[in-house]
């Protein structure tokens, strides 16, 4: 995280509440390695938290009020009592994220007084990088610390997120991005089991470089297609009697796929490959071979185009050109929920010119605009600042 928004946060805290705040907090975003859609089926993901997050700096109060200013809203305010009922507001999308996250902490029984925060971030939003995730993170780490509520690990903050995101926010998502914002860890992937919730540090080797390109494709569609892939393999899941896709093995789809609609069946063939592709790939980041793990991206990407349906064309052509000045020295595919927003490569420090020269050249967004580079290294969760 910048020094100057650390810096941008303190001056801004003092201009709004007078003084200076009593802590900062930060929750990073998070690009996913490989293992996309897999997190509401049970499965397996191999995200890490990255150098781009949300910073919240605050205060205690001695009464039950919270308020709040959002340095990135153009300094827009919310303000809400702890003791009246915590309602989502219709006029802006930002404040439920916090709402949301606090209602359900107070809901769970945890003790909390109000607070003065003020809440920024250099995470791009909409663009697949988890902001909203970093933004739930970094206020329920606040209202820890603030609280002193030492028994809220970060699995639980986690989980209480996701909630706050699927009820309050009405976003129906898995569990990936809140648990790898909580316990991301420096110069490492998290393999997490989705269904466990059990989190296993993948060592980067030190060379690898972490590219991500955004497409400057906005991501269309995000929800309505999102839910709609996760009640695709609901289906699947159900047709045989299981209660996600994480219990099916693939030689029982592919010897009774003709049972399934054509297109529920890919669906369900993209979660049980990927899964397989995620274990494959810790095995692969571990060991330090690029050209496997290169390999495992590529079939990813394609299985998300050609199975789960979820890239664009400028995406594909955005990964082709990563691939292609790449070799077999890593790879690239497409990360997140898709429809837009960010391509991951993996690969070696000393060919990361080469590559973004490669994008300069040869890729545009349908709007014209060029990609946008971002190279992270793995970094820690959330904590204090
Ligand atoms: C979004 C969701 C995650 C996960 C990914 C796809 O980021 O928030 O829970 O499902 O899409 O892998």
């Amino acid at each position: 995280m910048h020094f100057e928004l650390a810096q941008n946060a303190r001056a801004a805290f003092a201009a709004a509440y007078g003084h200076a705040p009593a802590l900062l907090v930060q929750a990073p975003g998070r690009v996913n390695l490989i293992g996309e859609h897999t997190d509401y089926n049970d499965g397996f993901v191999l995200p890490c938290a990255i150098n781009h997050g949300t910073l919240v700096a605050c205060s205690p109060r001695d009464d039950d009020t919270v308020q709040v200013v959002a340095l990135d809203f153009a300094g827009a305010t919310d303000r809400f009592d702890l003791n009246a009922a915590i309602e989502p507001r219709s006029d802006a999308l930002w404040p439920n994220y916090l709402r949301g996250v606090i209602k359900l902490l107070k809901e769970a029984g945890w003790p909390i007084r109000g607070a003065d925060l003020l809440v920024c971030g250099d995470v791009p939003q909409g663009a697949g990088l988890s902001s909203s995730a970093s933004l739930e993170l970094a206020v329920l780490q606040a209202f820890k610390a603030l609280n002193g509520l030492d028994g809220l690990d970060g699995t639980a903050m986690a989980l209480l997120a996701q909630r706050a995101e699927n009820e309050f926010v009405g976003c129906n998502c898995g569990v990936m991005d809140q648990l790898i914002s909580a316990l991301g860890q420096a110069d490492r992937a998290l393999m997490i089991d989705c269904r466990s919730l059990q989190a296993e540090p993948v060592p980067m080797p030190a060379d690898l470089a972490v590219l991500i390109v955004h497409s400057r494709v906005e991501r269309g569609l995000v929800d309505s297609e999102y839910n709609q892939r996760r009640a695709q393999c609901e289906q699947a899941a159900r047709h045989f009697g299981l209660a996600s896709l994480r219990d099916l093995d693939l030689a029982t789809l592919l010897a009774r796929g003709d049972e399934l609609p054509p297109l529920v069946f890919r669906r369900a063939r993209h979660v049980l490959t990927e899964n397989q592709r995620v274990l494959d790939a810790r095995e692969a980041l571990a060991a330090g071979d690029l050209a496997r793990l290169g390999a495992l991206m590529a079939a990813s990407h394609d299985s998300m185009r050609d199975d789960f349906e979820i890239t664009v064309p400028a995406i594909d052509q955005l990964v082709a050109i990563l691939q292609q000045s790449i070799g077999d020295q890593g790879g690239a595919r497409m990360t997140g929920g898709g429809f837009g927003g960010c391509v991951v490569a993996l690969l070696p420090q000393s060919r990361v010119e080469a590559a973004v020269a490669a994008v300069a050249a040869h890729y545009r967004a349908p709007n014209g605009l060029p990609g946008q580079v971002h190279l992270c290294r793995a970094s820690a969760g959330a904590g204090l600042l």
